[in-house]
């Protein structure tokens, strides 16, 4: 029998977005209670690892017209406009509730808070807590929601599948890491919070745990994925471990240089104009690979790098604003930042696409929300800019709580005995993977193989041949995956387990990017196409749709949301 828990709203995810989201919802009724079902201890998700800060208009020079123009155009003319105003306004809001629940922003002089510039914004907007600003944001959620004992943890539960009646969510089933066992968390509203999926790559600033959970969940219950081709590489990552050295340190003064020490954002026209370093995180990765292609790159043992060079700002503001930067570059990059540059690459850093929702964080399917990366709300459009996207896990998870709450109080609980019938069903789905030790193929080889076709296939630039390559790549790879074998049969901490789960996943959300950018005939954002160089309103200004098919992913298209802002060519 799998063990059967019931609440009201249930949260799958525990970083900003699921701690968030867990606050709005029991801050709003007294009576209810939350389930928040994660796969790590929440202070373990991913929201730990952000460095640079957060976006929200502050200073008196800022306006919302500002920074909704600034979004806007960063995700070249695919953010949906109602979207970007309602996030634009709900943002300083959401960032001074947190400083009352504790997070430590840094301040000027006069005891206002801090903020730095960051790329594709017009003006410093972006506050911080040093460069540890995921670090302090995860901190205060996580102690504010300790506050309230209706929002019930449920830590190390990794989530296989929703369940659904009646044409609407039900709870979730999930397999209960430390004990081998399957655990049903059942309520009237789901939210996914699990983040993005960057693993699928084999170059990324994303944690281990990144694997497009939330994203496959949603998927494979029929909700579409929307805009998966847009795949965001951060300019600065570390070569070999991915680890992320923020644009911070741009915002704070670094400079990008070649192997013959030039700024080659100034001295060449990448079109990012006096935005130089600070240019988008598209154009910027762009021009680092003709870099590389002109054979003005360094090369090392994971491929070609360039220099990130903060020499010149100096060991005070290096160790007052920059501290991990310099911590990580001495232990991962060997070399202290004070003295010498960093060797950095573009790494995979965000997805763009995720769950299609609206507005309101409500997906198609009844009762299931979604918000953070693993949702697509259409705010960041086909590129992010970097510090909006803490801000977005705050700004959706809150109405992603209020919005299920909403729904939850309206709902039925369902058929519990079909309900629980489908848990059993998972259950022993599980239990046959467990014990699978027959098959030709091992874990690691699958993982790698994806890695690399989805890096040669969707990478900083694309065309025709080589994403068909990886569109059918990815669809061998998830036949060879039927034919995996597995050697740790034990229930605790089966990681091996949990590692074949994840796998799964991926392949299935790779296989959308795969799809999605081979259907999108036109360079935007981060979708860069060689063959097809241009945007082309007339015909692409539409959201991909991505749906799950037995016989493969099917594709359709959604209206953009315009406003205010017209469609323009991008300039800086
Ligand atoms: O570079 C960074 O600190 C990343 C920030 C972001 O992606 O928002």
């Amino acid at each position: 029998m799998v063990e059967t828990h019931r609440h009201d709203v249930v949260i799958v995810g525990g970083g900003a977005a699921g701690l968030r989201a867990a606050i709005a919802a029991v801050e709003a009724d007294p009576n209810i209670t939350v389930a928040l079902v994660s796969k790590v201890y929440p202070m373990r998700s991913h929201t730990v690892s952000a460095e640079g800060g957060a976006a929200a208009v502050t200073r008196e020079d800022d306006s919302f017209e500002m920074h909704g123009y600034d979004t806007v155009k960063g995700s070249d003319f695919l953010g949906d406009q109602d979207v970007i105003e309602y996030f634009v306004e709900q943002a300083p809001k959401e960032l001074t509730l947190l400083e009352h629940w504790g997070c430590p922003w840094s301040r000027n002089e006069d005891g206002s808070v801090a903020t730095r510039a960051f790329g594709g914004m017009s003006i410093k907007r972006t506050w911080y807590a040093a460069d540890k600003v995921g670090f302090h944001m995860l901190h205060a959620l996580f102690q504010h929601s300790m506050r309230f004992d209706r929002i019930v943890r449920y830590d190390e539960q990794f989530v296989t599948r929703l369940l659904i009646d009646d044409g609407q969510v039900r709870g979730v089933v999930a397999l209960d890491i430390r004990q081998g066992t399957m655990r049903a968390f059942l309520g009237r509203s789901v939210i996914l919070c699990t983040g993005g999926g960057g693993k699928i790559f084999p170059f990324t600033t994303n944690g281990n745990i990144k694997t497009g959970d939330g994203m496959a969940l949603a998927y494979r219950a029929g909700v579409a994925l929307k805009d998966m081709e847009f795949v965001q590489y951060h300019p600065t990552g570390l070569p070999g471990t991915g680890i992320l050295i923020t644009e911070a340190t741009r915002g704070e003064g670094a400079y990008l240089k070649n192997k013959d020490g030039e700024r080659f954002l100034v001295t060449r026209d990448y079109g990012v104009g006096s935005k130089a370093e600070l240019g988008p995180r598209d154009l910027i990765s762009r021009a680092m690979v003709q870099e590389f292609e002109a054979g003005r790159g360094f090369s090392g043992s994971y491929g070609e790098y360039l220099h990130l060079d903060l020499t010149h700002l100096g060991e005070e503001k290096i160790n007052q604003r920059l501290p991990m930067v310099r911590e990580l570059a001495k232990v991962y990059g060997g070399v202290d930042p004070v003295y010498e540059p960093i060797p950095v690459r573009p790494v995979v850093h965000y997805m763009m696409g995720g769950v299609d929702t609206d507005i309101d964080t409500a997906t198609q399917l009844p009762g299931l929300y979604a918000a953070g990366e693993t949702a697509c709300v259409s705010l960041n459009g086909a590129n992010r800019l970097g510090s909006n996207s803490l801000t977005e896990c705050l700004v959706f998870g809150a109405r992603s709580g209020e919005q299920a709450l909403q729904f939850s109080k309206g709902a039925d609980d369902g058929n519990e005995r079909a309900v629980r019938a489908q848990a059993e069903e998972e259950q022993a789905r599980i239990d046959q993977l467990r014990g699978k030790v027959k098959g030709g193929e091992k874990l690691a080889r699958l993982r790698v193989d994806m890695n690399k076709t989805l890096e040669s296939g969707c990478g900083v630039y694309r065309q025709e041949d080589s994403m068909q390559q990886t569109v059918r790549d990815i669809a061998q790879i998830k036949g060879r995956f039927a034919d995996l074998a597995l050697e740790d049969k034990s229930k605790v901490f089966n990681t091996e387990l949990v590692s074949a789960l994840e796998l799964h996943n991926m392949l299935e959300i790779a296989e959308v990017v795969a799809n999605s950018a081979a259907s999108r005939k036109e360079s935007r954002g981060a979708h860069t196409r060689r063959d097809a160089p241009t945007r082309d309103d007339q015909n692409c200004l539409y959201h991909t749709l991505c749906f799950f098919d037995p016989a493969g992913p099917r594709i359709e298209k959604k209206d953009v949301t315009l406003g205010t802002w017209v469609p323009e060519e991008r300039k800086y």
